[in-house]
């Protein structure tokens, strides 16, 4: 116990000591007085590390890079030449206890001290239980007894399960698959346990707050059946739906997420009753049973952790909604994740949880945004790539339209380094305190317009803005935004790597026109934008005459927090003073005034 107390304390201040030597702006050595915790701003949510708000511009390691310190070497200064400050990455229950009750925390301590080093953040992922919808990360103790640590069953019905990439099952009957069932109190004890073992550890060790929250889990889920046929789990599906869920039901049924709410009103907002007579008797009714009982396992998961140090604990799943994603009998689906439609039932069931984090890989991704971020949800992109929009549009939306306190795309071993801004984060780091200072007031906005959309008109402030996909003189649509004032458009997002990406991201993508405003003043807005136009329009009701225009136009950027000016802008490159073309990815300030 001792010599566990002294390697503690010469950890920490070896920690310390990296603190003072890292290149920028170190965060000093506090002690644990403040630790991170969030805060309401406004309508939004807030990150808060060592007293200051923050937004963590991240990155997701491929699952399992931190398990090797050596493997990590070369990449931690890579990372934060990518201007990324936040990194997300794996630990493994297996790594981490190899033997019950035996624990071994080096990768992990060489990963705070590799990310202390290039004073970089960690949000950890607890790979445990489960991950996308299976148990590969249980130590091989938990993973050999299946009397003691239960397995779901799934119900074969001589259909194919393609499960990642090629069919592997064709069962007809119930099957245990490589998936432990949430209904299985010592699995959850056990790594609840360990969860708090690790919990109890970081407060030892990381009193610089390298660790900023944790991910409970990852993309949890059932596959191959929409709930868990194993014994167990059919008897309470038969059984009465709980107290606990009802009354939470009932005590938010005005403001429930639309979706689950139609489910209940469909089958009569029941107050009682087994899970099909209150849910029906469709999917919805499985995905619900199976979200209260992986909310329930996860959130004594949670609670357990947060006793020893209770820092913001996250959990994620796949992004589907109720019965929107592929049969799961059909591949590729999972049923009872926290996706927005069962963040009800996630809130009754993992109370201590604080965010649902989103993983975005869909072409609709503001949509999915919209979804994740309501009902008070804040928006934390654990995972993003692919899709129709390149990562800098989607991080400078999610910020701008979403007062996201996260965004991190997956897979950045091989994405760092090369080209040396790989997500906008340069730029978007700039305006973070400007960001951070009008979340959740109004002040602030984004759009991310298709090409093909008429003009949108968004009121911000005292005026009205007008914004759409720049169009080429006289032509339709553009595509991609033109090259214009200063260098060539912003590169698209290179591939990841790694084995087992089913989602990775295309080679390349166009960039995509995006904008964020924010109002700083009567008539004074920064921006940053790309391959969009802005006219502008007094906003109704707003003091003044009646016609708009453009005043003072600077280039620019913010140098350690203060706008240093660029070119000021007129001419061509204002259209005349007619309209604002952001051509290249880059931040103006303007003003505007009125006349007659
Ligand atoms: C989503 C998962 O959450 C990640 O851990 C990883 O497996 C990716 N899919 C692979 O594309």
């Amino acid at each position: 116990m001792k010599l566990r107390v002294l390697f503690c304390c010469t950890f920490a201040c070896s920690l310390a000591f990296a603190a003072g030597q890292s290149k920028s702006s170190p965060v000093p050595a506090t002690s644990a007085a403040q630790i991170p915790h969030l805060r309401k701003h406004g309508t939004a949510t807030q990150l808060v590390i060592d007293g200051k708000p923050f937004l963590a511009l991240a990155g997701e390691l491929h699952n399992n890079s931190a398990t090797s310190v050596e493997y990590m070497k070369p990449l931690w200064s890579k990372i934060a030449a990518s201007k990324l400050n936040t990194v997300l990455t794996g630990v493994s229950w297996a790594q981490i206890e190899p033997q019950e009750g035996k624990f071994d925390f080096s990768a992990l301590d060489g990963a705070i001290q590799g990310a202390r080093s290039q004073n970089l953040r960690l949000v950890l992922l607890w790979f445990a239980t489960w991950k996308n919808g299976l148990s590969s990360y249980p130590p091989n103790w938990v993973k050999k007894d299946s009397d003691r640590f239960p397995r779901a069953q799934m119900f074969g019905d001589n259909t194919p399960w393609p499960v990642f990439g090629g069919p592997r099952f064709q069962v007809n009957g119930n099957l245990s698959i490589e998936l432990f069932s949430p209904l299985g109190d010592a699995t959850r004890d056990a790594d609840a346990k360990a969860f708090a073992a690790m919990m109890r550890h970081i407060k030892a060790v990381d009193v610089a707050h390298t660790i900023i929250g944790i991910q409970v889990e990852n993309e949890t889920g059932i596959q191959g059946d929409t709930r868990d046929r194993s014994p167990a789990a059919i008897k309470a599906f038969n059984g009465p739906v709980p107290q606990e869920l009802m009354s939470y039901l009932q005590a938010h049924k005005d403001t429930l997420i639309p979706e689950l709410r139609k489910v209940w009103e469909a089958a009569g907002f029941k107050t009682s009753g087994t899970w099909a007579e209150v849910f029906g008797n469709g999917r919805a009714a499985d995905e619900i049973f199976m979200a209260w009982y992986f909310s329930r396992y996860i959130g004594k998961v949670v609670e357990a952790g947060k006793a020893e140090y209770p820092i913001p604990m996250i959990t994620n799943c796949p992004q589907e909604g109720f019965g929107r994603a592929p049969a799961p009998l059909k591949g590729g689906g999972q049923s009872g994740g926290a996706m927005p439609d069962a963040f009800d039932i996630w809130r009754a069931g993992g109370p201590k949880i604080d965010m649902f984090g989103a993983d975005i890989y869909s072409n609709d991704y503001a949509g999915f945004c919209a979804r994740y971020a309501q009902s008070g949800n804040p928006l934390f992109i654990a995972e993003t790539g692919g899709g129709s929009v390149d990562v800098k549009a989607k991080a400078i939306y999610a910020f701008g339209r979403h007062d996201a306190c996260a965004f991190s795309p997956f897979g950045i071993d091989s994405m760092v380094g090369n080209p040396s801004d790989p997500f906008g984060y340069d730029l978007i780091s700039q305006l973070s305190p400007l960001i951070l200072a009008h979340q959740g007031d109004g002040t602030m906005t984004a759009i991310l317009p298709n090409a093909s959309d008429p003009p949108k008109k968004i009121q911000l402030g005292n005026y009205l803005l007008e914004v759409a996909a720049t169009r080429p003189r006289g032509g339709p649509p553009a595509q991609a935004p033109g090259q214009g004032r200063g260098q060539a458009a912003g590169q698209g997002q290179a591939q990841g790597q790694g084995r087992g990406q089913a989602q990775a991201p295309p080679q390349q993508q166009a960039p995509a026109p995006v904008a964020m405003f924010i109002s700083t003043g009567p008539d004074e807005y920064y921006a940053i934008g790309r391959g969009v136009t802005v006219y502008f329009y007094p906003a109704p009701n707003t003091p003044g005459q009646p016609l708009a225009g453009l005043g003072t136009v600077e280039e620019g950027a913010f140098v350690n927090g203060k706008w240093v000016p660029g070119r000021l802008l007129a001419g061509d490159d204002t259209e005349q003073g007619q309209y604002l073309n952001f051509r290249n990815l880059e931040i103006l300030r303007f003003t505007l005034y009125r006349y007659h």
